[in-house]
């Protein structure tokens, strides 16, 4: 079907639906398509030479606006909080409060820091955050041929925006759906805007953007990339879905987590840290090959 389906880090459960699927998106059109996708650890690399790379959330803690005894909190509950995101043995409604709490504590702590938002682009900057590899191709390619691209993230709006920006593919054709940060007169933190978003409330945050939703609803084709199963619900709001494809990225804990990702994504990403897979879908689907 595609060349790139057979690199080692692809897993399908049914391949003819992933063919199939692929060739009623291609009958239908580009211009029927639109993506949608988780931001942290679906299109920024897990890892980097053998070391973790920063979620949105790291990009601050790990920076000059924070202040130690802060980061050492932030830490902690990263410690605490991120072995249950990734637990097997726990159901969704069983980590449902426990993530509620760690994003409540952990906006909080960033609150008390009074950031400033001048210094965000400084703290991407120097941060070793990194969009994966073939991301140019990515954001361009979605460009050229008008297909929005929605990056729905529990991370954060503005800091996200930021790597996007310095990466230079902040394209028009980009929409986000985030928890961004709400500044007073002089540029200081004082609050987390509107709805939080985290790991496991994509479909409430999905439905309270039907407008968004609304204005594509000629697109009835769906490309949707995460590497959470909460990432699933990401696509909730879209009207009259007709087809989608969902691609998943196992990043961490594979062998206990493999099965359940191939019962809910169709093709799955093991420790691969390109986005060689979706580009060729995206290529395949918009006519190019
Ligand atoms: P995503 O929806 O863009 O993937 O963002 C969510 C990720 O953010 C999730 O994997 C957990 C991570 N996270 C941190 O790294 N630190 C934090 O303080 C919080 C609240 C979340
Ligand atoms: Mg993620």
């Amino acid at each position: 079907m595609i060349a790139e389906l057979s690199k080692p880090s692809v897993y399908m459960k049914d391949p003819q639906r992933v063919q199939k699927t692929m060739e009623s998106m291609l009958k239908a059109g580009s211009n029927t398509l639109q993506v949608i996708s988780d931001f942290d650890m679906t299109l920024t690399r897990f890892s980097f030479n053998g070391k973790r790379c920063p979620t949105c959330h790291n990009i601050l803690d790990n920076s000059k606006v924070i202040s130690d005894d802060c980061k050492q909190k932030l830490d902690e509950l990263l410690k605490t909080y991120y072995p249950i995101e990734i637990d097997t043995s726990l159901s969704v409604e069983q980590k449902l409060p426990l993530m509620v709490d760690w994003w409540t504590k952990a906006h909080e702590l960033l609150v008390e820091q009074k950031i400033r938002k001048d210094l965000l682009a400084t703290a991407v900057h120097e941060s070793e955050a990194k969009l994966r590899d073939g991301y140019q191709l990515f954001f361009d390619h979605l460009h050229q041929h008008s297909i929005p691209l929605l990056i729905f993230s529990a991370g954060i709006g503005d800091i996200l925006e930021e790597v996007i920006r310095q990466n230079g593919v902040f394209h028009p054709n980009v929409n986000v759906f985030s928890n961004y940060m709400d500044f007073d007169e002089s540029g200081v933190l004082k609050a987390f805007k509107g709805e939080l978003i985290h790991i496991y409330n994509k479909r409430e945050g999905a439905l309270l953007n039907t407008g968004h939703f609304q204005e594509l609803r000629t697109r009835p084709n769906v490309l949707l990339m995460g590497d959470s199963l909460g990432d699933l619900a990401m696509a909730d709001g879209v009207q009259n879905m007709e087809n989608i494809l969902k691609i998943g990225f196992l990043n961490d804990k594979i062998e206990e987590r493999k099965q359940s990702y191939l019962d809910s994504y169709d093709i799955v990403l093991v420790e691969d840290e390109t986005l060689d897979v979706p580009n060729a879908v995206l290529l395949y689907l918009t006519g190019n090959k």
